[in-house]
């Protein structure tokens, strides 16, 4: 903590090499790691701050991604940090308790920082989630789940070239979780809470358990749900995050999966995300006694508050090509700028065959309806980043508080990051 309040994270960038499989290393970046990064948290109404020190050869930035923050502490192409060069951002959290992640956004160059090895959770805690008996135990019974597709060459080298892969990216034949191949983890209680990332930069999951077993929904990209509800599949794509909260019996086994995905997606496009493949992610294996003195209660978290009545402004986006809206991102173009406190309506549409989603930087949103009907369950929460299945509109609501500034832009994009780095992005200020 330094003198004015504020506590005090020091992370450093750099590369490094990682035992992932048998035999020779693979050259990785991490951030104080050689692999991905610290898990972070920070409590609602806390003063955090980073001193960040970037050791590579290449200029990066990090970027929090599903945080409420001033636009020039976002770490998006505009606060980019030289090779050498530090960075101090600094903010008051406040929002309600989510898992978020924190990642680079250089210009033109996500794809290939994140790939690389550069990602890591960001937790944030509240008084009422604390007062709900959920599993909360960090690394006991509530795990951060990081979840990439992998690459490898024979020499266990990960090609992380730049451009990547076909147009839409490198497309991993191998999973890790949080950095580790094949990995495994000991249940020793009867519920256990995952917070899944899909943190790869081109792959959606679908994750469900060998056995079809069902799991409980609590949280999608912004925090609890008001109701939790069983199902025993669910899909992310690049940068959505879910928790959910799966029960085991003494002595259980089961792995959890991601299965073959059922959307409207066609030919070489379904087969560059690789929508029919199935992985096994990881493996969970009970003991033969397990602890249980958690619950999911059946009330979570208020609903999304926001009211389509109050709507001031709308606006369309159109992903086709490698466009949104007909343009590519340009450092020097603001698209729009949007009110302080003012309600708005985003419809988002892919217009073509093939896979985009869309994240928008510093809110986060509330689905109105998919295709014009309503939301499927898991988007009945507040979300950051969403898939948007092909000719289907997705309506969202958005209000932007708190931090205005004509100069600094938040960016929207696709979160498929090769999609962001060819341009698939725009930016708009906060006024
Ligand atoms: Cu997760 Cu603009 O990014
Ligand atoms: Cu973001
Ligand atoms: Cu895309």
């Amino acid at each position: 903590t330094d003198n004015g309040g504020t506590r005090v994270f020091t992370l450093g960038i750099s590369a490094g090499e990682t035992q992932i499989k048998p035999g020779k290393k693979t050259q990785t970046w991490g951030i104080d790691s050689s692999i991905l990064g610290p898990t972070i948290r920070a409590r609602r109404g806390e003063q955090i701050g980073f001193l960040i020190h970037n050791g590579l050869d290449e200029t990066t930035s990090i970027h929090w991604h599903g945080m409420h923050l001033p636009a020039v502490m976002d770490g998006g192409p505009h606060q980019e940090m030289h090779p050498g060069a530090e960075w101090y951002p600094q903010w008051t959290v406040d929002q309600p308790a989510a898992s978020l992640w924190y990642h680079p956004h250089p210009h033109g160059h996500t794809a290939e920082h994140v790939y690389r090895g550069l990602a890591g959770m960001f937790i944030i805690d509240d008084d009422e989630t604390d007062a709900l008996n959920l599993p909360s135990e960090y690394g006991v019974d509530d795990l951060p789940l990081i979840v990439q597709d992998k690459a490898f060459d024979e020499d266990n080298q990960w090609d992380a070239s730049s451009p990547m892969g076909t147009p839409s990216g490198i497309l991993g034949d191998e999973i890790l979780v949080n950095g580790t191949h094949s990995p495994y983890f000991d249940v020793t209680t009867r519920l256990v809470r995952l917070r899944l990332l899909n943190g790869s930069t081109t792959h959606p999951f679908n994750f469900g358990f060998d056995d079809d077993r069902d799991f409980q929904f609590i949280a999608t990209d912004g925090g609890l749900i008001n109701e939790p509800f069983t199902t025993n599949r669910i899909m992310l794509t690049p940068g959505e995050r879910a928790e959910i909260v799966v029960a085991f019996e003494p002595g259980d086994e089961a792995i959890l999966r991601s299965y073959p995905m059922d959307i409207s997606i066609r030919g070489n496009e379904a087969r560059a995300f690789g929508i029919d493949d199935q992985f096994d992610i990881c493996q969970f294996r009970a003991t033969s006694e397990l602890a249980d003195d958690t619950e999911v209660p059946s009330t979570l978290a208020p609903e999304p508050n926001l009211d389509i009545d109050d709507v001031i402004t709308r606006r369309n986006f159109q992903f086709s090509g490698t466009h949104i809206n007909g343009k590519r991102m340009d450092m020097e173009r603001i698209d729009f700028g949007v009110r302080l406190d003012n309600t708005e309506l985003w419809t988002v549409e892919n217009e073509h065959n093939n896979f985009h989603n869309f994240h928008v930087h510093d809110v986060q949103f509330q689905v109105v309806s998919l295709d014009g009907n309503d939301p499927p369950a898991h988007w009945k929460g507040w979300k950051d980043t969403i898939h948007l299945p092909n000719f289907e509109p997705v309506e969202l609501l958005l209000r932007f508080t708190d931090y205005a500034d004509p100069n600094i832009p938040y960016m929207f994009h696709c979160h498929v990051l090769r999609h962001e780095d060819d341009g698939m992005m725009g930016q708009f200020v906060v006024l």
